[in-house]
């Protein structure tokens, strides 16, 4: 069994996805541990809930960014993770443990990549800027983590409608449930080979 690491800040609702397809037979992986930067974040309980291993990792407790850096990939190393996913994870990763798991890292975006990716496009703001720009169709994109972060090939994406009304929190919550979609989708594709994130 492949197995998988999720990287986690906020609620987790994309980490639950991945959960439901795991084990609803959907998606053949094995969560070796979720980790989370925020100790009270939502993904850390909802490993607890399925009895995942749940694992605060901060630059508090290592403020040495070399000694972070090495205890990161170690963890990875030590639990044979296959493959990296970021799921809503807000810190960048040290630059030898992108280099060290290249091809093997997956990140999940909320707006349809090159567009809307980048510097200060995160959470409400990627909708904010989708709506203001007057797009008419927003989604998901599912893309390979490089050291310049949203710009790794886009591996997978679906398309939702911007519709008129749309605030940027009734668009989040419609690309919300097509990340939900394709990224366990995405997951399945990379570990069975059927494509390759680099
Ligand atoms: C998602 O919109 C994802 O695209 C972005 O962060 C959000 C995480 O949401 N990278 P959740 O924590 O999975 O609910």
């Amino acid at each position: 069994m492949k197995k998988i690491s999720v990287f986690a800040s906020g609620s987790g609702s994309n980490l639950q996805s991945i959960i439901d397809q795991i084990e609803q037979g959907h998606l053949a992986a094995e969560i070796a541990f979720v980790l989370s930067n925020n100790s009270s974040s939502r993904a850390l309980e909802r490993a607890r809930t399925h009895k995942i291993r749940a694992i605060h990792f901060s630059t508090k407790q290592y403020p040495d960014p070399a000694i972070y850096a090495d205890t990161l990939l170690q963890l990875h190393r030590e639990s044979g993770v296959d493959l990296v996913l970021l799921a809503g994870y807000m810190k960048l990763l040290p630059i030898s443990f992108v280099r060290a798991y290249r091809g093997r890292i997956l990140n999940i975006h909320p707006a349809l990549l090159p567009k809307f990716g980048g510097q200060g496009m995160y959470g409400i703001h990627v909708h904010e800027a989708v709506i203001r720009a007057g797009e008419k169709e927003s989604g998901a994109s599912v893309h390979a983590v490089t050291e310049n972060y949203d710009e790794g090939p886009v591996l997978l994406q679906e398309k939702v409608p911007v519709l008129p009304g749309d605030t940027p929190e009734i668009l989040a919550k419609r690309v919300l449930e097509a990340e939900h979609r394709i990224y366990p989708r995405a997951i399945g594709l990379v570990l069975e080979g059927k494509i390759k994130a680099l």
